[in-house]
């Protein structure tokens, strides 16, 4: 008898882990990753169209490798690594194949990579499936960073890596990087900087919270993964680095190599969308959504960034709260175990620049009556 799923899914269903896909684009959006209000921008599908009119390919048939590799990949890798003022730069079809094979493959036995213990999914999964020894490091903790450096300085026989997420997915806090750019000159480690929730948003000119330290240090000892699914509205991801590990991807990397390259309308609008970034649309759309997280940080709390979480703790009621926040037509999302540690359930606001301080200070009430009756 092939095994039947049923009871795994009744034990999740037990837990409260059950989950499912539903569609909803009703309700005010408190819950996308489209932090600049970029995914629908008549600009962006105006560039799409006319990618097709001019006779654009569908797909692109083979991997990069093969017949695969099309002027769009090429323009947009060009373009990033001026933009991100990168030695080179190499695109994938999403940030997930993007962390996952970066790190299984410059991560190899005798190396140590030293990860955050909140990192994403994607990044802890290259660790433990690569041939490389790993320590989890406490969350944002130096002291914690430095401790997994002395022994990772015991234990690697090869490089050390250290690996966190600028500004994280499910907290909304920022890595220290500056420190630890300077704990891994120290302890002659390389920092691979995950900017999924970074880029568009984070750093002078929203090229993401790496951008100061890479404009000033430069990429020695740097890689940078910028996603391309969440502000930037598109899909995929742009890994920026030395021109040495770049071809290495390139060679080694099983995820570039075996996998049919990304379709060349998802580079060409990945393009328009990193111009448009720097240009006044842009620009507008970050000061807008700046204001807004400065009401957020009064109003909710948080760091000050786009992604404020609303810790509420049991699974349950922060199902229920959400569900209840999507009746009064606001989309807010619960975020459980396994994606959060267990016991920090929690609402994930997430913020965006097309949002008023009217729906904004709309959402914060009806948030504030439901905990208040939940706490009654
Ligand atoms: C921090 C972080 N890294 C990587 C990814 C994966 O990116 P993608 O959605 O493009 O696969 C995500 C997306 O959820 C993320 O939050």
């Amino acid at each position: 008898m092939p095994r039947d799923f049923t009871a795994r899914i009744g034990h999740l269903k037990a837990q409260g882990r059950y989950r499912r896909c539903s569609i909803s684009d009703s309700g005010i959006d408190f819950t996308s990753n489209d932090y600049l209000a970029f995914a629908q921008l008549p600009i962006l599908q105006e560039a799409a169209i006319s990618f097709f009119q001019a006779g654009g390919a569908v797909g692109s048939a083979a991997s990069r490798l093969l017949r695969g590799y099309m002027d769009e990949h090429s323009a947009l890798e060009k373009f990033a690594q001026t933009y991100f003022s990168a030695p080179s730069a190499l695109f994938f079809i999403s940030g997930f194949q993007a962390n996952y094979t970066l790190l299984t493959t410059i991560a190899d036995r005798g190396d140590v990579v030293i990860f955050d213990s909140l990192i994403h999914a994607s990044s802890r999964d290259g660790v433990q499936a690569s041939l490389a020894k790993h320590i989890r490091a406490e969350h944002n903790d130096l002291s914690s960073y430095e401790l997994s450096l002395k022994k990772a300085k015991e234990m690697a026989r090869g490089q050390i890596y250290i690996a966190v997420e600028s500004v994280y997915s499910m907290d909304g806090d920022e890595a220290p990087l500056a420190a630890l750019y300077e704990l891994a000159c120290a302890y002659d480690a390389i920092l691979i900087i995950d900017e999924a929730h970074g880029v568009g948003v984070s750093g002078p000119n929203g090229k993401g919270l790496s951008e100061s330290l890479v404009e000033r240090e430069g990429y020695e000892r740097i890689i940078t993964v910028h996603t391309c699914g969440k502000a930037l509205g598109a899909a995929g991801a742009l890994i920026c680095g030395r021109e040495d590990i770049i071809d290495y991807m390139i060679n080694a990397g099983r995820g570039f190599i075996y996998s049919t390259a990304s379709m060349p309308v998802q580079a060409h609008i990945v393009r328009k969308s990193l111009e448009l970034l720097q240009a006044e649309q842009g620009i507008q759309q970050r000061q807008k959504l700046s204001v807004i997280c400065k009401l957020a940080k009064e109003l909710l709390g948080g760091h000050g960034t786009h992604i404020v979480p609303v810790m509420i703790g049991d699974d349950a009621q922060a199902l229920r709260v959400s569900q209840a926040m999507q009746d009064k037509g606001y989309d807010v999302r619960a975020i459980r175990y396994p994606t959060v540690p267990k016991g920090s359930a929690r609402l994930r606001v997430s913020l965006n620049a097309d949002l008023s301080e009217e729906d904004l200070r709309g959402f914060c009430e009806a948030l504030s009556l439901l905990l208040k009756s939940e706490a009654a």
